[in-house]
């Protein structure tokens, strides 16, 4: 890879050890990929998991020396102080918590901790190169924004904070961009949830290429595209997508494959939306608790579900999962205390895949989530997967 002076030097060592690492580990990258050279980022943010080889990294970086050069936001461990007022935390979960926090804080990032945080506090512009981890995230950035990133780990994504590049590759690349396969939903695209579904049996026909939709709703919500992201890539490594007519890239059929041909033609049907639903469903029957924030709700999903349950009362516990600011603005606004008048709850901070819902190992909730419902597995969670408005009405019956 050609190196600038100051790359060359943060390889040699001239600004730290951590920096130097750092630095090491994005040549062996940029070499894998056949990268020619560094760019500069101008944003980054960290997924990180709150386990320990995500801890042993960050801590390994702390200790040489390593301080963030473009401070990164970082992705949800849990709230301690709220989950300790309602369940038991074992001595070594806090400790792994509070561990996150002071290396994330000592190597420099902001304190985020949530999934979304394109939405609200690290918003790049079009063109923009960042370095993003978060399967959220990629293609929130890539495709609604036009902005540019990797599909990232933490590990890469904080080596970009501390030096301040990445190795030009991949999605950074114009040619890499460009559309793969055509995606003709014959399907009805009705609400946000419909979103969660199609980004989930797109990949059951394709996997690792970049989708082009056409024949879905011109005016789609944040949500449905955070949505659409989020199950793209959890279910086939799909980093970019795009809506003709809707993303920055698409604004024609011929734009969004750079005046190619598309490499493939798939459709989907209303019976691949039902075939994936059944498959990655739970079955009905009584339920223990509703869960929601698979990405964090933004004030909008926040919004309609304290309206749903405005005045009325639920037979099993809800939690909405979101980000510190969004729970600050549901509390001005009122719907917190909505919420919490029909026995719910807004949590900020925290990841459905952490060890802080134990007490819901075992059991069975509703969610609108495939994404929350794939990790959970592993947890022994199960969960019956419905659009928000028919989990509310569950939640407030006890069973579905
Ligand atoms: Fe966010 Fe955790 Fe789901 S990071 S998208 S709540 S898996």
């Amino acid at each position: 890879m050609q190196l600038t002076e100051e790359e060359l030097g943060m390889l040699d060592g001239k600004y730290g050890k951590g920096t130097q690492i750092a630095m090491k580990i994005q040549v062996a990258l940029g070499d894998v990929f056949n990268a020619e050279r560094m760019v500069p980022v101008s944003r980054t943010h960290v997924a990180l998991s709150n386990q320990e080889a995500d801890l042993w990294f960050v801590e390994k970086m702390v200790n040489a020396g390593a301080k963030c050069r473009v401070s990164p936001t970082v992705n949800p461990g849990f709230n301690l102080e709220y989950f300790q007022c309602i369940t038991k935390i074992s001595k070594k979960d806090e400790e792994t918590i509070l561990r996150t926090r002071k290396a994330y804080k000592d190597v420099g990032a902001t304190l985020t901790f949530d999934c979304t945080p394109y939405l609200e506090k690290n918003v790049p512009r079009f063109g923009e190169i960042t370095a993003y981890s978060e399967s959220s995230a990629t293609p929130f950035i890539n495709s609604v924004y036009g902005a540019r990133t990797n599909r990232e780990s933490a590990q890469s994504a904080l080596c970009a904070a501390i030096t301040g590049r990445t190795p030009l590759y991949g999605f950074l690349l114009d040619e890499n961009r460009k559309g793969q396969v055509l995606v003709d939903v014959k399907a009805k695209i009705k609400d946000d949830f419909d979103y969660q579904l199609l980004g989930y049996a797109v990949p059951k026909k394709l996997k690792f290429k970049t989708p082009v939709f056409v024949n879905v709703p011109t005016s789609p919500s944040p949500a449905a595209l955070m949505n659409l992201g989020a199950q793209l890539n959890t279910a086939g490594n799909v980093p970019m997508y795009h809506i003709v007519g809707v993303t920055p890239e698409a604004r024609t059929v011929e734009d969004a494959f750079q005046g190619s041909d598309p490499e493939n033609v798939i459709t989907i049907t209303e019976e691949d939306l039902e075939k994936v639903h059944d498959e990655i469903t739970d079955p009905g029957g009584k339920i223990d608790f509703a869960l929601f924030g698979c990405p964090h709700f933004n004030i909008d999903q926040v919004a309609h579900v304290s309206h749903l349950v405005d005045q009325k009362q639920l037979k099993v516990k809800l939690f909405i999962m979101t980000s510190s600011l969004t729970k600050e603005l549901a509390h001005r606004m009122g719907y917190l205390d909505t919420l919490q008048a029909a026995g719910g709850d807004i949590v900020d901070d925290t990841c459905m895949d952490q060890p802080c819902w134990e007490f819901l190992y075992g059991k069975k909730g509703v969610t609108d989530s495939p994404k929350c419902a794939y990790y959970t597995k592993r947890r022994n969670m199960q969960f019956v997967i419905r659009n928000v408005d028919e989990c509310i009405e569950a939640a407030m019956r006890g069973e579905i």
